[in-house]
């Protein structure tokens, strides 16, 4: 065939970002299983290609070589290229079908797919975005300079990694790293564990995950926080469980309800240092109510203590599990906040039996965490380097919620009543009555600003109307040119809704 008709099959996007050797093997590939390069064909050489297609002969002959190696051309010494006989078969039985056919035959086998595909699919996931705009909630500062000291423990642990930690590892995680973590807790959380109770997870995520896998049945009820954080529901949703939201009030949530709506739930997703979003802690009055509902009726309280390292008001409350005589509580940290949450480490504390039930759904994920950040973090832990960075950290938000807190009340008074102030990354705003939170946060979305609407994480609850907000991740400067448009957003806001009004 002629290298002007074969060059009518290949479709070429210089500007894409598929290498063009790779456009050219592709198109190729797909014209032979087509059946449009019949078997046999002899192609044209690489250099009267290459002149028609406008590229490099070394592109095309990259292209050919990779078809070769595939089994698609077979060269003949002396005589040319052709479309390999090898390929006979499969091209009769994969005739490819047209893309458009194909994405049609996706979509239909995605909407006839299994109840599990359906109720992924469908999740909704999370309501703030992966960008670093003031004030995007639950960011840690990402700047790499004070991020210097993990990277160079990390340098350090690749340069002088041992062979044993190139092999599969425990899949309950890195013993090290275990060690370290349960010392942490121990003394920073009043959890009582040991090595042994910890499994090392891919954070938090993967710990609500793992945990609904292994111990919810479709349809088990579960109590779950109005509102509360969508990544802890969706997964609880995706195993199937049946959602109960359980009203949260300024004691935290209420057991009340909780047993009203579910009483024989298999489970309650809590996060009682600093609820999400609402910043409530949980009374100690509730803390007991809720460990005695549990251990009368077997239920598990899945504990999530993502922030609470950042305290700034002193002291603050000891985690849940530190209350628990009946082994009903399953612990989880992060070190998404204190660090980054590109780590994707965290750990959940388990209680003793459930420990290789839950080595085994690590297992099923993976064979757990890849070995050397673990190894990494157990020494950043044990060298005094995690706690150093941690108090230095603390020290920097402590300022910048105290700049954030002033800022808001000097530009926001009377119409953002902040709550849940004195813990972690984020900080919510109940909005004044009258105001729309979720029209406020779409106008701070065309100023640049992301402030999550409070209505969005609730389920049933009503007469939610507030902002979630985000201080740690921005310097002075950023926290106040923030402020500067996100009044503007307000103003935007409180104007649009008077024409609404006046004209309707
Ligand atoms: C309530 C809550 N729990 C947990 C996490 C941490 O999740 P992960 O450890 O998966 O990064 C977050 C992060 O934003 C959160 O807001």
């Amino acid at each position: 065939m002629r290298a002007v008709a074969i060059s009518r099959l290949i479709d070429l996007d210089p500007r894409g970002r598929t290498p063009l050797a790779r456009q050219i093997e592709r198109a190729l590939g797909q014209a032979i299983l087509a059946g449009q390069l019949p078997l046999g064909t002899r192609l044209p050489s690489t250099r009267a290609l290459a002149v028609d297609l406008g590229v490099s002969r070394n592109t095309v002959v990259e292209a050919f070589d990779q078809l070769t190696a595939e089994r698609y051309l077979e060269t003949r010494p002396g005589a040319g290229t052709f479309v390999s006989l090898a390929v006979a078969a499969e091209s009769r039985r994969l005739r490819a079908p047209a893309p458009a056919t194909r994405v049609q035959a996706d979509a239909r086998r995605a909407a006839t797919g299994s109840a599990r595909t359906r109720r992924i699919r469908d999740l909704p996931l999370s309501i703030s975005d992966d960008t670093l705009r003031p004030f995007n909630p639950g960011l840690p500062a990402l700047d790499r300079k004070l991020l210097d000291g993990w990277f160079r423990v990390t340098a350090e642990c690749h340069r002088h990694v041992k062979s044993a930690d190139l092999n599969y590892g425990d899949a309950a995680g890195f013993l090290g790293l275990r060690a370290a973590i349960a010392a942490h807790v121990v003394l920073t959380r009043g959890v009582t564990c040991t090595a042994d109770q910890v499994i090392v997870t891919g954070g938090t995520q993967q710990a609500v995950d793992l945990a609904s896998r292994v111990l919810l049945d479709e349809n088990d009820a579960v109590w779950i926080e109005d509102p509360g954080y969508l990544g802890s529901r969706a997964a609880v949703a995706a195993a199937g469980a049946r959602l109960v939201p359980v009203a949260v009030d300024d004691q935290g949530l209420s057991v009340v309800d909780g047993r009203r709506r579910a009483k024989d739930a298999r489970m309650a997703c809590v996060a009682p240092s600093h609820q999400y979003p609402l910043g409530v802690t949980m009374s100690l009055s509730r803390r007991l109510e809720l460990l005695e509902w549990a251990a009368k009726t077997g239920a598990w309280i899945l504990e999530d203590d993502y922030d609470s390292e950042f305290q700034y008001g002193g002291g603050g409350v000891p985690a849940l599990q530190g209350l628990d005589a009946a082994g009903s509580v399953i612990y989880m940290g992060t070190f998404s906040k204190i660090l980054f949450p590109a780590l994707r480490l965290g750990y959940l504390i388990a209680p003793v039996g459930l420990v290789d039930v839950f080595r085994a759904g690590m297992t099923l994920m993976g064979h757990g965490l890849p070995t050397l950040p673990q190894v990494t973090m157990a020494r950043f832990m044990d060298e005094g380097h995690f706690i150093r960075h941690l108090r230095r950290m603390r020290d920097l938000y402590a300022e910048r919620n105290g700049l954030f807190r002033e800022e808001v009340a000097a530009r926001f008074a009377g119409a953002l009543e902040l709550i849940g102030t004195a813990t972690g990354l984020h900080v919510t705003g109940r909005l004044a009555t009258g105001l729309d939170d979720q029209r406020i946060s779409a106008k701070a979305a065309s100023e640049g600003i992301a402030v999550p609407a409070l209505s969005r994480y609730a389920m049933e609850a009503s007469d939610l109307s507030g902002l979630v907000m985000g201080y740690a991740h921005l310097t002075p400067a950023r926290i106040r040119a923030g402020m500067v448009a996100l009044s503007a957003a307000f103003d935007a806001a409180r104007q649009g809704a008077g024409v609404r009004r006046f004209s309707s």
